[in-house]
């Protein structure tokens, strides 16, 4: 199944594309999302980097690996990328089976908490996903909220090297049956 278009109340999360690098690179390229994040995303962050990051995906997505990627847009703005969810269902990475970040102009306002709510949802009830795993690091206030808001549960720590110097990473688990208990009695 290729990546859908989903709706919420204030976003749209549609199938990221090549037209999306310049938003992307102008958003992303920011020291205060960059921070929590493992050293495997480039800092300085290079004048391509959104370009060759889309390139790759869409390489991916094409030769076949299970991938969806979402950027996301507000129903109320001008149909910019302000922000991206990554899911990779099968991957077997430490780090976990999805990426989120939104622009700083943007957060503290409940989106990546709605847009999560939105792809769990796809996850479970689409895709039939019995589990999956998110990670972030200790120092990431925001992201462990997002997750705390959105059914997972805190499964313990990995060693991993962060850009604001933090070694360790939460792990978490996020199950279906959770997911789906939870949204039956909420
Ligand atoms: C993580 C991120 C996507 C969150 O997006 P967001 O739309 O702001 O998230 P939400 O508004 O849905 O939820 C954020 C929660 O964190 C809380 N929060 C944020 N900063 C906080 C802080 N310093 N101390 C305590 N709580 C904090 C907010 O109050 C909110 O919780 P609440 O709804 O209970 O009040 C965004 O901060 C981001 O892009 N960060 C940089 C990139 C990143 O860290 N990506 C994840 C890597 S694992």
């Amino acid at each position: 199944m290729g990546t859908p278009t989903i709706q919420t109340s204030r976003l749209i999360l549609r199938p990221l594309a090549l037209s999306d690098a310049p938003a992307i690179q102008r958003h992303f390229n920011n020291w205060n999302i960059i921070r929590h994040l493992a050293t495997v995303v480039p800092w300085p962050y290079p004048d391509d980097g959104a370009e060759s990051f889309i390139k790759q995906q869409l390489e991916k997505i094409a030769t076949g690996e299970e991938v969806y990627q979402w950027v996301l847009v507000l129903r109320s703005g001008d149909g910019e990328a302000i922000g991206n969810i990554a899911f990779y269902p099968t991957a077997k990475d430490p780090k976990g089976n999805r990426g989120f970040w939104l622009a700083e102009p943007y957060w503290n306002r409940g989106l990546m908490t709605e847009a999560i709510t939105a792809v769990n949802d796809f996850v479970f009830c689409a895709l039939g996903v019995e589990s999956f795993y998110v990670g972030n690091a200790v120092s990431n206030v925001a992201s462990r909220r997002v997750k705390q808001k959105t059914g997972a549960e805190f499964v313990g720590y990995i060693e991993l090297s962060h850009h604001d110097g933090q070694t360790k990473s939460e792990r978490w688990k996020v199950t279906r049956e959770n997911w789906l208990g939870r949204s039956s009695t909420s």
